[in-house]
């Protein structure tokens, strides 16, 4: 294919503004799928996706188009995630073409995410369409939208093209605009191969599944490549594209989007971003951004029936074939038994994880408290990266800890500002900017990581009635006053509900996890102190009195089989018991005390 009649684009915006909508409508006008075929949200795969209505995997299309003008073209739409632990999603599909969409909801307004994202594509010098969508509601208002794209992220929309997905008004007209108003990709056929290696996932048909944008050279069926970060060689067994489904190809060309598969073993031997050229080419410059996915935040997964712990390896392993972002070693917790120690992109990805756990694999979890990554400096010179709060060294051992902050940028209306700086502040945030565009502010703070993965993002929509939005980036590591918050039940240490926390928090989450422990923890024979300590000063302590009757003694006198029942009853509770010391301590208190709210 000619490159001038090749579009490469893909659609940003915030959650929830229509991208996958207005997908579908493109998808449905150039014919590619039959109007029996059309499900809603078509790029939208994996069954938590649809489920959720949240993009996690870049997806792919390939649409033959007729513009007005006469002239075929063929348009290749890269979805890209709206949500910010998949920031570096969005940035690998950037790279891989010349202009964007960018979907604004008039009825909403410019947000965080698509501030986030549009300076992403402007970064990879893309040229913008800005497409205001949902005009059939009625609180829709465009020429005030329009006015805040300019306002706000200083690009022009006085070409802004009203739309709505859902209807498919004005959808006909960013087609045309995708054709007039987009680059054509560049590229030169008779170079050598270049090619950029955008996604890779596993299915369970093909294998691994490697997505490619040509940027020189071809890429044909039998050719040897090479993936010039681990200099790994493989011979393509088929080329093709996605329309969406998949459609074997001759060739790809400079400018063409598509992918292949080579025998390749598991989606970690592919990194995004890398430079896939042809075999016998060793001296080639890699193309530019390859940036490996990091882990963030991390958690602790532990079957809740101990015996059910090899199948929970099962499905790490094979969850972990197609997330090469999600990691995971053993782990052993005397609270919990064994488990894994699993490292996310961020919170969201956390819970897809957990909850693809649950669902495809029907294993129960109990997930411990989300932990961030602590640079610990030791008195004798050593530096250690710790994630888990029960490998911390001893308080004497400890010369200092640092932990990552954010730089979180924040829009909320007016009415709510208040609410939001508060809960800021109390974050231990730093204040670094505050502006307004209309009834609408925007805040930028720092902040530290360890105050964000707690709750932050339930509490920010809660304070707003949902109507804040938030982005954040990673900004470095700073000392802070950082210690590990213990907690004892009848003076025996609970390794699965230490946390580490900064010295003025500790107290209050001390005061906070021992009322819920006394709540969830049933009272025995005896009385039973519940205690947060700092080392060994006490900080915060609940009493759970003492029962006073035995639990058959209800029974005493009445029929024999009634107490037997309930005995027995006891005693398969007991299987879910965890002993400390003399406590009994019920697996549900656990999940419960765990829980982030
Ligand atoms: P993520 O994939 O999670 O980033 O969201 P998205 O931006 O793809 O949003 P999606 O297309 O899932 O749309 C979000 C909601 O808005 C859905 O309930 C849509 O039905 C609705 N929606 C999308 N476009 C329109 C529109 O033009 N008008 C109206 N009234 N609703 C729309």
């Amino acid at each position: 294919i000619d490159t001038a009649h090749i579009r490469n684009f893909s659609i940003i915006a915030h959650i929830d503004h229509g991208k996958s909508t207005l997908a579908d409508r493109l998808i449905q006008l150039c014919g590619a799928v039959s109007d029996r075929e059309m499900v809603d949200q078509i790029l939208d795969s994996m069954d938590i996706e649809r489920e959720r209505g949240i993009t996690i995997k870049a997806n792919t299309v390939r649409l033959d188009y007729t513009a007005k003008n006469g002239e075929k073209y063929v348009l290749n739409l890269i979805d890209t995630p709206g949500h910010v632990d998949f920031a570096y999603e969005v940035s690998r599909s950037l790279a891989a073409c010349e202009g964007s969409l960018l979907v604004v909801d008039a009825s909403q307004g410019v947000e965080a995410q698509t501030l986030a994202n549009v300076y992403q594509a402007i970064n990879n010098n893309h040229e913008i369409v800005p497409v205001l969508n949902k005009v059939d509601l009625p609180a829709a208002d465009a020429d005030r939208v329009r006015q805040q794209i300019e306002d706000v992220i200083g690009i022009d929309a006085s070409d802004a093209i009203p739309i709505s997905a859902k209807t498919g008004v004005g959808v006909p007209d960013v087609l045309e605009a995708i054709v007039h108003r987009l680059p054509a990709p560049k590229g030169d056929r008779s170079k050598p191969l270049k090619a950029l290696l955008v996604d890779s996932w596993y299915d369970p048909y093909l294998g691994v599944v490697v997505l490619v944008r040509i940027i020189d050279g071809v890429m044909k069926k039998g050719q040897k490549v090479r993936l010039v970060s681990t200099n790994a060689v493989y011979q393509l067994e088929r080329v093709g594209v996605s329309r969406p489904k998949k459609e074997t190809v001759d060739e790809l060309g400079p400018g063409e989007i598509g992918f292949f598969t080579a025998s390749i073993k598991q989606v970690a031997d592919t990194r995004v971003g890398d430079t896939i050229v042809d075999e016998k080419n060793m001296d080639v410059v890699p193309l530019p951004g390859f940036r490996p996915a990091q882990s963030v935040v991390f958690a602790g997964f532990f079957p809740v029936d101990a015996a059910r712990f090899e199948e929970l390896r099962e499905a790490m392993g094979k969850l972990r074939l197609n997330d090469a972002s999600f990691t995971y070693d053993m782990e052993t917790s005397a609270a919990l038994g064994f488990g894994f120690r699993c490292g996310f992109l961020g919170l969201l990805h956390l819970e897809i994880v957990r909850e693809r756990i649950e669902r495809e694999f029907n294993v129960d979890i109990i997930t411990t408290a989300p932990s961030v990554i602590y640079k610990v400096n030791l008195r004798d010179g050593s530096h250690l990266d710790l994630h888990n709060p029960a490998d911390l060294p001893d308080q004497t051992l400890i010369e200092s800890i640092e932990e990552p902050w954010i730089e979180a940028t924040i829009l909320v209306p007016d009415d709510y500002l208040g609410s939001v700086l508060k809960l800021c502040e109390d974050r231990r945030g730093r204040q670094k900017q505050l502006t307004y565009a209309g009834s609408r502010a925007m805040v930028v703070y720092d902040l530290p990581l360890n105050e964000v993965v707690f709750d932050f993002y339930d509490r920010l929509k809660s304070v707003s009635r949902g109507y804040a939005s938030f982005d954040y980036k990673m900004i470095g590591y700073e000392e802070g006053d950082l210690v590990r918050l213990g907690i004892l039940v009848n003076a025996e240490p609970v390794d699965a509900l230490a946390m580490i926390v900064h010295r003025a928090r500790a107290e209050q989450r001390g005061r906070v996890m021992c009322e819920k422990l006394k709540e969830l923890i049933p009272r025995h024979m005896f009385q039973i102190p519940i205690q947060a300590a700092i080392g060994g000063k006490i900080v915060a302590r609940e009493t759970l009195s003492a029962l006073r009757k035995d639990v058959t003694s209800k029974c005493y006198g009445g029929d024999i089989s009634r107490k037997k029942k309930l005995l027995d009853k006891q005693k398969e509770g007991k299987k879910k018991m965890r002993q400390f010391g003399k406590v009994e301590i019920p697996q549900e208190a656990f999940i419960s005390a765990l829980k982030m709210d």
